[in-house]
């Protein structure tokens, strides 16, 4: 499957198939960009699935330099960037070069910051690995490494002149990984297409066992809605809020519990859960929709209740979230599965009452 993203003299395409891993070369020889390629990963994506992407760079007539970064989050420093920009001097990269990110989310945000800020930006490639990256980290352009402050501060919109998924980099990935990827999944059904939201409800098993075809089929499904969305509103401004369904509390679970309780994908989760019930305490849903979207979270296998939320800590994380204007934070909610509307006045006691409930 082709997903195009249409932004004018910065579109691409998204490319989701099995096997697109050793298309790499020839489809970045047909871009016309120069002959020099900086291959950027962590050692154990890099021991799984590099020498495929390696290979068939080669194959099609590029010079590769790979460079490897820390595994996870801790690639996201400058210390690591300013190191790869090193690499990529040593190399030769010029302005014509291109950076490929072969990994989840993390190796590229940081490629993508590299790409962006090196000659004031080169071609960059994204070649997700992880359930997270295909369906959301590697579409529309942000790139960030993080500030000892706060996660993903320091960054900039730059945008891939390429994504390679190919659903079968999934079969190495740990199950807890895989499983929180399906959360985005399950965020972009909510607000964004019922119809969808019905196949991953009824492909929950399917998905679940890793099944390719169906990983194509709705990695490519989030994909596509996810690429509508940046078509409309690609520096954030407005619509792109609605991709932070169930994170405005997720997030906040998360920084609370110093990131290490849940993963982002299990906070999100729990976020959706509370999220879906705000909307129904607001009177702004039915019952039938908050469980419908409890059921597809269980069915694939993400928490839906958590004892012991510290709720004076998540409102005070909430205070602190980027995205708060004079100390309030917009929620999106959901009215009806594929809708979704932007509330202001959600008051501190709302939020309070639906954390209780998630020890239920
Ligand atoms: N730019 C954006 O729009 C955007 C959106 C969402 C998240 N993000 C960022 O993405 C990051 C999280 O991404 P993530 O969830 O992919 O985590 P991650 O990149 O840290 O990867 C998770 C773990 O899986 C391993 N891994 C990756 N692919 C693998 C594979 N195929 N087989 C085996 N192991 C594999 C990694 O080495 C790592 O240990 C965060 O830094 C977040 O800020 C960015
Ligand atoms: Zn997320």
């Amino acid at each position: 499957m082709i997903i195009d993203v249409r932004l004018g003299a910065r579109s691409y395409p998204i490319v989701v198939e099995r096997g697109a891993l050793a298309s790499a070369g020839a489809r970045l020889k047909a871009l016309g960009v120069g002959s020099r390629a900086a291959l950027l990963s962590a050692p154990g994506i890099l021991r799984a699935h590099g020498k495929m992407v390696t290979e068939s760079l080669e194959e099609a007539g590029f010079a590769v330099t790979t460079v490897e970064v820390p595994d996870g989050e801790a690639a996201k420093t400058l210390v690591v960037a300013e190191r790869c920009w090193n690499a990529l001097l040593d190399a030769g990269l010029d302005r014509t070069s291109t950076v490929l990110a072969l990994g989840g989310g993390a190796v590229g945000d940081l490629a993508g910051f590299v790409a962006a800020t090196y000659m004031r930006g080169i071609n960059f490639v994204q070649l997700p690995t992880t359930v997270l990256a295909q369906v959301d980290a590697s579409i529309g352009g942000k790139t960030a490494i993080d500030h000892p402050r706060a996660k993903n501060l320091i960054g900039a919109f730059h945008q891939p002149r390429l994504v390679l998924s190919d659903p079968t980099t999934l079969l190495t990935l740990p199950q807890r990984e895989f499983r929180s990827g399906l959360a985005e999944i399950v965020k972009h059904g909510v607000v964004l297409d019922a119809a969808y939201f019905d196949d991953v409800a009824a492909s929950a098993q399917a998905l679940l066992d890793r099944d390719p075809a169906a990983l194509e089929r709705i990695i490519g499904g989030s994909c596509r809605l996810k690429a509508r969305v940046i078509e409309r509103d690609e520096q954030e401004t407005d619509l792109r809020a609605v991709l932070n369904y169930g994170h405005t509390i997720g997030h906040a679970l998360e920084a609370a519990t110093g990131y290490e309780r849940w993963t982002h994908g299990e906070a999100v989760s729990l976020g959706i859960v509370a999220e879906a019930r705000l909307a129904r305490r607001l009177n702004l849903t039915d019952a039938a929709t908050v469980e419908r979207q409890e059921r597809v979270l269980r069915a694939v296998d993400l928490p839906t209740s958590a004892d012991t939320v510290d709720a004076d800590a998540v409102l005070a994380a909430m205070r602190r979230d980027k995205k708060s204007r004079d100390g309030r934070v917009p929620f999106v909610l959901a009215p009806t599965i594929g809708t979704f509307k932007l509330v202001y006045d959600v008051t501190p006691a709302d939020v309070r009452a639906v954390l209780a409930s998630l020890a239920r």
